[in-house]
Order: C-alpha cells, then structure tokens, then sequence
C-alpha cells in the first residue's frame, strides 16, 4: 500500500470482530514503531502486547471506552521510558510517531486499531495491572482488531492551516 494511500484512508476504528490476529502481524505492527524517528535516536518507546481477555477486560474497566477495548482482539499498551529520556517535549512526539507508524501499519494489514488516550487518567491503574514498572509511563493503549466499521472522519482545509511565504490572518 502506498504511504499516501494509507495516510489518507486510515480512520479509526472503534468496533471489531471476534478474529485472531496471527503474531506474524503483530510483529510487523511493532516493527513499523520500533522504526520512527527520534530525538538522538533515543528510541524511548517500550510495548506491551495484550491478548488475553482477562486482562483487555481488566485495562478497559479504565476507560469511558471500555466498550472499544472489549470488542479488542489485542491491545498495545505504549509506554514512554523514562530512564532513556533526554527532553521530554521531544520524547514524547517521538512516541507519537511511533504510533502514528503503528496505525498505519495496522491498516496497511487490513486490520482496524485506534488510539485511546482518554485512558491516561487512570494511567497508574494500567501499569498495576500490566505489571510496569513506575520508570515507564502510558501514553497510548492501541486497540486492534477485524474492522466491521468504515467511519468517515474530516479535516481543516489546508488554507485554514498552511501558510505560504509568511502568516497570513484570515
Ligand atoms: C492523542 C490522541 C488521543 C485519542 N484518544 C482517543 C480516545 O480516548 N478515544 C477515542 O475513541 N479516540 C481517541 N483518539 C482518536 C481520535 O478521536 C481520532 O483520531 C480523530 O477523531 C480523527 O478521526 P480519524 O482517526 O478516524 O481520522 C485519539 C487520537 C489521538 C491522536
């Protein structure tokens, strides 16, 4: 799939259904993450991959989207590392990219996912149950799954957000 292609048909998808998602898959999710850029190439990201509907069941009791997370074949829970941290501002839009990667990834596959950051409320609640350590803090839980949605999303045209030469008022 051309990068254009999945930049501009990518939506997020917030209903799936009940489908395995071969690891073979995951892996290339992961992978596309493990590629973006960042700062000094610091590479401040850690994953973790949820599967089991026990603990998808537990982390989505952590959310007003709890209803998106069950319907979740697999979660990837993104974590910034604070022990590789060199400028937080910087870090955290590398991770951004990450995931950004990783959604494109997912829908270069075929398969539907959305980034859930409303969660980050409770985010203490999720590294309990995950088992993180207090040096790793959520940013993001992808919920991935078998798309059965296909919503419409829209934008700012460009000429309310690009400037050409210098900033023009509208
Ligand atoms: C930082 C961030 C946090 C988000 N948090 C949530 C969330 O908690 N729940 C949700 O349903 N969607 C969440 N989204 C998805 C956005 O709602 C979605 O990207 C936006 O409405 C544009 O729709 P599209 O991705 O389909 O183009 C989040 C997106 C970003 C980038």
């Amino acid at each position: 799939m051309n990068v254009i292609d999945a930049i501009r048909n990518r939506r997020s998808i917030r209903k799936f259904r009940d489908a395995n998602i071969e690891d073979e898959k995951v892996n290339i999710i992961l992978d596309a993450g493990r590629w973006a850029p960042s700062g000094m190439n610091n590479q401040p990201w850690q994953f973790i991959v949820v599967r089991s509907r026990e603990t998808i069941d537990k982390i989505a009791q952590c959310t007003i989207y709890s209803d998106i997370l069950r319907s979740a074949n697999l979660l990837i829970a993104v974590f910034l590392d604070k022990d590789e941290m060199y400028d937080r501002t910087k870090d955290v839009m590398a991770i951004g990219a990450c995931i950004q990667n990783m959604l494109l990834a997912a829908h270069s596959l075929e398969l539907g996912a959305v980034w859930l950051g409303e969660i980050l409320k409770e985010k203490e609640k999720v590294n309990q149950i995950l088992d993180a350590p207090e040096s790793l803090e959520l940013m993001a839980v992808l919920a991935i799954g078998c798309p059965v949605e296909r919503p419409t999303s829209t934008r700012k045209a460009l000429d309310e957000i690009a400037h050409r030469g210098r900033y023009s008022r509208k």
